[in-house]
């Protein structure tokens, strides 16, 4: 913020963050952002366009996304005054935060997705972290003290959680449910990779709320939807600070589509996690690496090297993924699982990578 103009004028929370910058790198494999690499399914690419007529872009998108949150609710056996669309989860962590954070406290179980953290802060909110243990399993009750002390008003848990990729056993999040009074959100991005849910948890606890996406599995990231299930007056709530038309026609559409046809992805999600088993046990045979099991489509590894160094010499030989940092991800990079002749680069790229001077 030194050298703005602005700096004085601009929120003192604000100061310290850095503008979310994501490096476009062309020509390359991409392994960084967890997103299905499998080509859309062209018929029902042919299917969504058909879906589209004259009207769809020179009229606003239903405000409410009404047909979208139908079918969602019926996916869930929920009802669609229990679900909420946004402009991808992004939005709805932002939103909740908005709604049930500003000038208090945001409990979020560290390391874990950075948006949290961010979003937090835009908001106004204090992100409190409360770490993991070093296998990132989460201790109840080291969370369950740590949130008598923080009076936290919202808690973050990710399962399976970005970028450990292990999944929080639904029992440990129903004892923390039966002592936290704030607004609990699960984000189950990576759901369908795992099959593991704590939806089942909602008709028995108010404040909890779910977050799921688009983005993931099915292949949507493009276009942006996500979205949150939750008691109706938690839903209520959050709409209050919602933009009118936050979820665009083309995506609420698209959405739709892709749920009336969701089996079209089992494929790609089955191979996806066959070939990350194997991508594991490759990772795991290179000399020094340590890599972690995983729930969801991509694998965190440590090397005994500099995070950055290794992603700066795998992105020399073509190869694009996460470098982490921070509390308990020292040396720690993270990759997407691909299509198998990608995965072949990568730890071909890795194996040189690490034999070589760094
Ligand atoms: C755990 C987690 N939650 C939410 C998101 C954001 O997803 P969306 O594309 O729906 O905004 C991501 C994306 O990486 C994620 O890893």
């Amino acid at each position: 913020m030194k050298n703005n103009r602005f700096a004085g004028l601009v929120r003192p929370a604000l100061h310290d963050l850095t503008p979310y910058h994501v490096p476009v790198h062309t020509g390359v494999v991409k392994l960084d952002a967890n997103e299905n690499p499998y080509d859309f399914p062209a018929g029902l690419l042919t299917e969504i366009f058909g879906r589209v007529d004259g009207q769809t872009l020179v009229r606003y998108p239903d405000a409410e996304a009404r047909e979208l949150r139908e079918a969602i609710a019926d996916y869930h056996g929920l009802t669609a005054e229990n679900v909420f669309v946004g402009n991808g989860s992004d939005e709805l962590i932002l939103n909740l935060f908005l709604t049930f954070a500003v000038g208090g406290r945001v409990l979020i179980a560290e390391p874990t997705f950075g948006m949290y953290r961010i979003h937090s802060v835009i908001a106004g909110a204090e992100p409190v972290a409360v770490n993991r243990d070093p296998d990132f399993t989460i201790d109840s009750e080291r969370l369950h003290y740590s949130t008598l002390n923080a009076a936290a008003q919202v808690m973050v848990l990710c399962s399976p959680n970005n970028p450990s990729g292990n999944t929080i056993p639904v029992g440990t999040v129903e004892r923390i449910l039966d002592w936290f009074g704030g607004i609990a959100v699960v984000d189950e991005a990576y759901f369908e990779f795992c099959g593991k849910t704590c939806v089942g948890l909602l008709e028995r606890y108010p404040n909890l709320v779910v977050l799921r996406t688009f983005s993931k599995a099915f292949g949507l990231a493009g276009l942006r939807v996500g979205y949150m299930l939750a008691h109706p007056d938690v839903v209520q709530a959050v709409w209050r600070v919602k933009q009118p038309f936050n979820v665009d026609a083309f995506a609420q559409l698209a959405a739709l589509a892709v749920l009336e046809h969701r089996s079209l992805f089992e494929p790609q999600i089955a191979a996806l996690m066959k070939d990350g088993a194997v991508l594991y046990e490759q990772l795991r045979a290179l000399p020094g690496v340590e890599a972690y099991p995983t729930e969801a489509n991509f694998i965190l590894f440590r090397t005994p090297h500099d995070a950055r160094a290794v992603y700066e010499r795998l992105l020399a030989n073509g190869v694009l993924v996460r470098d982490l940092g921070g509390p308990g991800l020292e040396r720690c990079l993270r990759v997407s699982i691909g299509k198998p002749e990608e995965n072949h680069q990568f730890i071909k790229a890795l194996g040189a990578t690490l034999g070589s001077r760094l």
